[in-house]
């Protein structure tokens, strides 16, 4: 029976060849973060609020102009077509009956031309190639194509070491290829084969501006978990933060992203957009997340998870359990809207 997400998680490996369920669930090195991503909201502990009416509850929320109905994102994971074989069509189209934004990353196998089409608030997330004039024309395609922000990754200057991966010889299969680049030598073959030309170290914070000024499209800079690096993310002209440490993938004993929230928050001020990712699992984790200062949260393994299940649909049910989750976390703590949930909720252990 499906109750939860862990539910969905368990049944996950299930007729998944083992390299590729290593590949989607693994983390960095020991996995010392993966496991602090989800072991902190424990740490954290609820001051709900009763005698509140909260017989009409609002969930909805505007992002970047974008209207919405729950805080409550998709974040961008690569390679879908592994767990179903619509992939990212199928997670595009679950966002749009749930009214949500989906970030597409750069590593999909469905192209942008064709998922584009499947709903009306797409982000696209990019990793800058080494190859300038390659990306320039890529941003160019996502505006043309309706694609309402770019989320731009800076926590892989390279890729980080999931032991998992070398231990299964993990790749791509060879019947799947990458969407937005074909035609190029990127075509087949995955992160794993081309990462040395899909990732730019050379990057510093200038390339902010140059993202924003060829794409003419919001930027978000996704992967920050310091205080400065989001104000100097903000100051060369980033339109909100993503913290988020790559779902524990990039560098192993990162700090767990719930803490950073809030030194985040004080650092950037009240307006700045902030977005969070990271072991978001259950309503309540959303609802701490919103406490401590964040205006919405991303889920990444999770929408495989349900896209395993039963494709768009597992992907629906997915952002139903959590928003009905969030919902009922809501209701018992005392909070009819967005805007009532404030600081004071949560207490550190
Ligand atoms: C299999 C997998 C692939 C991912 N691919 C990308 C990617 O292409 N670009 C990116 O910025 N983040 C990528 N991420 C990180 C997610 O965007 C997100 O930060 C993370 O999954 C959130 O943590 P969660 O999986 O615990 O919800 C990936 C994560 C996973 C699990």
């Amino acid at each position: 029976m499906i109750i939860n997400l862990f539910d969905l998680e368990k049944q996950f490996p299930v007729d998944l060849p083992e390299p590729i369920e290593s590949y989607y669930s693994s983390g960095a090195r020991d996995e010392v973060t993966l496991q602090r991503n989800r072991s902190i909201f424990n740490e954290y502990e609820l001051l709900p609020r009763f005698l509140r009416d909260v017989s009409n509850i609002r969930t909805s929320c505007s992002i970047l102009g974008n209207e919405i109905d729950m805080p409550i994102l998709i974040a961008p994971v690569a390679m879908q077509c592994m767990a179903h074989e619509e992939g990212e069509v199928a997670t595009a189209k679950a966002a749009h009956t749930h009214n949500t934004i989906m970030t597409q990353s750069t590593i999909s196998n469905k192209g942008i031309e064709e998922v584009g089409l499947c709903h009306d608030k797409l982000f696209f997330q990019l990793y800058v190639s080494k190859d300038r004039p390659f990306t320039e024309e890529m941003l160019k395609r996502c505006k043309e194509l309706g694609y309402k922000a770019i989320e731009f990754t800076v926590d892989a200057p390279r890729l980080g070491v999931r032991e998992r991966d070398l231990r299964t010889s993990f790749k791509m299969p060879e019947h799947l290829g990458l969407g937005n680049f074909i035609g190029t030598k990127f075509e087949h073959g995955d992160i794993y084969t081309h990462s040395d030309h899909l990732f730019d170290p050379s990057l510093t914070f200038e390339a902010i501006t140059w993202i924003k000024e060829t794409s003419g499209l919001p930027v978000l800079v996704k992967g920050i978990l310091r205080p400065d690096d989001a104000q100097q993310a903000l100051g060369y002209g980033a339109d909100g933060i993503v913290i988020s440490n790559h779902g524990a993938r990039q560098i192993d004993t990162a700090v767990p992203t719930l803490k950073q929230i809030e030194p985040i928050r004080t650092a950037v001020g009240p307006d700045a957009l902030l977005l969070v990712d990271g072991g978001i699992r259950r309503g309540t984790d959303v609802l701490k997340c919103l406490a401590l200062g964040a205006n919405a949260v991303q889920i990444g393994r999770p929408l495989l998870w349900g896209l395993k299940h039963d494709g768009q649909k597992g992907v629906e049910l997915v952002l139903d359990i959590l928003k009905k989750e969030f919902i009922e976390s809501m209701i018992l703590s005392g909070c009819k809207n967005l805007q009532e949930i404030t600081r004071d909720l949560v207490v550190s252990r």
